[in-house]
């Protein structure tokens, strides 16, 4: 397992580029299965939970082609084969969001096989509502030895009225619902940028669809998709943390080929503890040379402050003037770092849902612990401003989600070091026999 090594204290300064969104390439891979013509996706992160995700699709029967050297982040994809419309509870377990494969194969093949994911580090994240959803649909469900069994001839439009707003359950039922015979639509949608990009891949495979990026979607069903080509949107939780890591370092970074207009709650936040922005275009530029002072966050549904920036907000608060409260508010168990961070030195308190975070506490480093992929981002941001070399454990965390990240810190001022496991030393001879 590898480990990260960082030296704190210096500021990020120069450009850094941000890759693909994760959470937009998922579901766009799991799209290619709704036809059986060629799927193309530029813009692909290289990150683990892509890997993952190529894995599902080949065991499913898939073609799955990398690009390499200048197309390194394209991925060609050919559902014609289908053998096996399966997500095994190997590959579901590593990876919640092989879940979303449910809805485009019951949509595509009739059938779908699909592991229940359990809980996680971060809360209980049940899958009821993709499944209440695909019912409304006509499919009927079975769940037996850990499996979600879905089939249906062909699925019918129907009205989906999400009760808790969930991103993957929209784009589930979405998937299911370009395919469906009629009209469906569904309300109280996740708004969220990534729905809106999967949204405009099935545009370009020949779906139906009005309102993606609004909570309500409407989708006329048709008999077959074509293939497409495709560029996933730049990662807006990629760009947010090196966002942080600007202003906590008193740097000054240009972030580029991000979105800014998906920066918005994060941004406006920031500009309230005293960070300097400007936008230019695909960039964004932060200056984090003034003062900084606390500011309250509370996590909610895009376009509200991301959950998934929770972690690495916090981090900045153990360094700003004053008292901050972080509300997580979308899963029920998402402040593991915060334990973390107290052992480097920072003042917070946990109560329920809330963090109580007081500034300005000197960070030193110690042996830390990642413990989720944003935990392990927020540690990372601790450590760049922390006295002393930190040792960041179980960095795989890290890599389902953050493409080569120590080189592109590494790129800009930090001091990071990958290392692999040591070994364990051989034993003597004589302890051997
Ligand atoms: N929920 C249910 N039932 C369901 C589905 C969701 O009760 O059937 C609940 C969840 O337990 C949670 C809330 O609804 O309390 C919202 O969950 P949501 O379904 O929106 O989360 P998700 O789709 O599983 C995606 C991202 C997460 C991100 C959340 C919230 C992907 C692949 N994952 O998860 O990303 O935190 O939305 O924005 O898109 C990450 O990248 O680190 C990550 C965890």
């Amino acid at each position: 397992m590898d480990k990260f090594v960082i030296r704190g204290g210096n500021p990020l300064v120069g450009t850094v580029r941000v890759s693909g969104a994760k959470n937009a390439a998922l579901p766009c891979m799991a799209a290619a299965l709704l036809t059986d013509e060629t799927v193309t996706l530029e813009n692909i992160p290289d990150v683990r939970d892509i890997q993952t995700e190529r894995k599902l699709l080949v065991a499913m029967g898939a073609e799955v082609e990398l690009g390499y050297g200048r197309a390194h982040h394209r991925t060609v994809i050919n559902c014609a084969k289908l053998e096996k419309p399966e997500a095994t509870y190997d590959l579901v377990k590593t990876m919640r969001a092989s879940t979303l494969v449910l809805g485009p194969l019951v949509a595509r093949t009739g059938h779908a096989r699909v592991s229940l994911p359990g809980g996680c580090a971060i809360g209980a994240r049940p899958i009821d509502l993709h499944i209440k959803g695909l019912e409304k649909l006509g499919a009927t469900i079975t769940t037996e030895h850990g499996y979600v069994e879905a089939r249906a001839d062909r699925l019918k439009g129907g009205h989906i009225v999400f009760e808790k707003i969930t991103v993957t359950g929209t784009e589930d039922l979405l998937m299911a619902a370009v395919l469906a015979d009629g009209e469906t639509v569904m309300e109280n949608c996740a708004r969220e940028p990534e729905v809106a990009d999967l949204a405009a891949l099935l545009s370009k495979m020949g779906a139906k669809i009005e309102g993606a990026g609004t909570s309500t979607i409407k989708v006329h069903g048709v008999a077959k998709l074509r293939g497409a080509r495709h560029r996933i949107i730049p990662d807006r939780i990629e760009a947010g943390t090196f966002v942080i890591a600007a202003a906590m370092t008193g740097g000054d970074l240009i972030v580029s080929g991000c979105d800014p207009k998906h920066l918005g709650a994060l941004t406006a936040k920031l500009q309230e503890c005293g960070v300097k922005f400007t936008e230019n275009g695909d960039s964004v530029r932060v200056m984090g040379d003034g003062p900084l002072r606390c500011a309250d966050v509370s996590t909610e549904e895009y376009p509200g402050f991301p959950t998934d920036m929770q972690a690495q907000f916090m981090a900045l608060a153990t360094q700003v003037d004053g008292t901050s409260v972080v509300t997580e508010n979308i899963f029920e168990n998402r402040f593991m770092h915060a334990q973390e961070m107290v052992r480097m030195g920072a003042n917070i308190r946990i109560e329920g849902r809330r963090a109580i975070v007081r500034g300005k506490t000197p960070l030193s480093a110690a042996a830390v612990l990642a413990s989720d992929l944003r935990a392990s981002a927020s540690l990372v941001l601790a450590a760049l401003v922390a006295d002393g070399e930190t040792i960041i454990d179980r960095v795989y965390h890290i890599d389902r989600g953050y493409e080569r990240i120590e080189e592109k810190l590494k790129g800009v001022g930090a001091q990071m070091r990958r290392i692999g496991e040591m070994l364990p030393r051989k034993a003597p001879l004589a302890q051997q026999a």
